[in-house]
């Protein structure tokens, strides 16, 4: 028995079928598209008046396990994402330990599948213990699963390093994912360096400790002739730079967060401790230039960075709280609301900066498409359903969201991994 999505209006990145169609999933595959398929013994799904999409695919979220489970897990993140429309997600090393070694990838895949709500592709550190020195013996966690590796949290400040890492990297055929931040010129900043911090009298992280490493990497990546993923880009400049290097030819990706599209660091104001991420919010000229960037394709994909923290550790002053805020429940009515209502992006340009092309960038395959083939991960969405985001309804552990209490238009209504309903509104 398999499942059919009924009047089902399939936006793919590259065709928009305005004629709605009947899809047939059957055993973890898209097996036939067809105008009308009989239901047999099927299970139906009408999916008049909404939208499907390819399963959506998150590159960038923390799962805190091992090691703070108090904060999230792999079967609450699960639940997060499968509620936010995604079908695949990696997640980020910095976890304790580490995710420096096989044995920790094969445990997060393991209890992932166990799950069974989404797939999980741990990214490996690039350094042992990220601490910035020693490589990972890479190749190891490719064969345990792994499709990026990255510092995530940490920057992989040395050059040599970090020149090394892409050799290796690129001779294995694997994605590097560079959190790029100088922590030299951070310091002790928590937030954007500029007028707010000034007012505020809180300690600013210049823009410039970003973009002296987006233009850094650019050049190992032009130099080396290798590809090179730029995680969470927050900067007018960073999207300029990433810009003229694809106009060079150079094999730069790059991803930006829904906070980096909708907030600026007025958001600070308020001492939200949510508000505080890493990167730090900035201001409504570089809020645009992502906006435009994301039009244009020169970021590539929108990543959430869902960084959970427990009340306790948030529960703070704003220089000691932890950097991040959850986002896997809020990435798509924030795209819908900022992004496609307001014309920046077209739904087609949503279906690839949310799927096609982070399946592209991490190589996975037969994913980020609907066509008969691939495999069975859907996301059904209604585009003009209002709704709020309230602390009460978040599924992950975790409730730092500045955006509880902001009015959305556009909601996730069936989430299907595997050609199984792992969420349903
Ligand atoms: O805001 C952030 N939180 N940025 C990061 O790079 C790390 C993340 C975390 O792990 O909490
Ligand atoms: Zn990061």
């Amino acid at each position: 028995m398999g499942l059919i999505i009924k009047n089902a209006v399939i936006v793919n990145a590259d065709k928009m079928h305005t004629k709605p169609q009947n899809i047939l999933l059957e055993k973890g595959e898209i097996t036939k598209i067809a105008a009308d398929i009989p239901v047999g013994n099927h299970k139906v799904i009408d999916a008049a008046g909404k939208l499907v999409f390819p399963g959506l695919i998150d590159l960038h979220v923390h799962l805190r396990q091992p090691g703070r489970e108090d904060k999230e897990t792999v079967e609450t993140g699960s639940r997060s994402a499968a509620k936010g429309g995604f079908t695949s997600i990696m997640c980020m090393p910095n976890t304790t330990p580490v995710i420096d070694n096989a044995m920790i990838v094969e445990g997060i895949i393991k209890e992932a599948k166990r799950v069974g709500l989404v797939n999980v592709y741990p990214v490996g550190a690039i350094t042992r213990g990220q601490n910035g020195k020693e490589l990972t013996d890479m190749a190891e966690l490719k064969a345990a699963g792994c499709k990026a590796l990255s510092d995530d949290g940490k920057c992989v400040e040395s050059s040599q390093i970090m020149r090394l890492a892409l050799e290796y990297a690129k001779m294995i055929e694997l994605l590097l994912i560079q959190h790029c931040q100088d922590h030299c010129l951070t310091g002790s900043g928590v937030m954007n360096e500029g007028y707010n911090s000034m007012v505020l009298g809180i300690k600013g992280d210049p823009g410039i400790a970003e973009t002296v490493i987006v233009a850094r990497d650019i050049e190992l990546a032009h130099y080396l002739k290798t590809k090179v993923h730029l995680a969470h880009m927050s900067l007018k400049r960073s999207v300029e730079l990433i810009r003229f290097a694809k106009s060079q030819g150079i094999q730069v990706t790059a991803e930006a967060c829904p906070h980096h599209f909708t907030l600026t660091d007025d958001a600070v104001k308020s001492f939200d401790t949510s508000t505080k991420v890493n990167p730090p919010l900035r201001t409504a000229e570089d809020v645009a230039a992502i906006r435009e960037g994301l039009k244009d394709g020169t970021i590539d994909c929108i990543v959430t960075d869902h960084a959970p923290h427990t009340k306790e550790d948030k529960e703070t002053g704003f220089d000691n709280a932890p950097f991040g805020m959850i986002g896997l429940e809020t990435s798509v009515g924030l795209t819908m609301t900022e992004l496609v209502h307001k014309k920046v992006l077209t739904l087609q340009q949503m279906a690839d900066r949310m799927s096609a092309a982070p399946a592209r960038v991490a190589g996975l395959e037969r994913k980020g498409k609907i066509v008969e083939g691939y495999d069975a991960d859907v996301t059904i969405i209604d585009p003009d359903k209002e709704w709020e985001v309230k602390v009460e309804d978040f599924w992950s552990k975790s409730k730092n969201s500045p955006f509880i209490g902001t009015k959305l238009k556009g909601r996730v209504e069936v989430t299907i991994c595997g050609g199984k309903i792992t969420y349903q509104a």
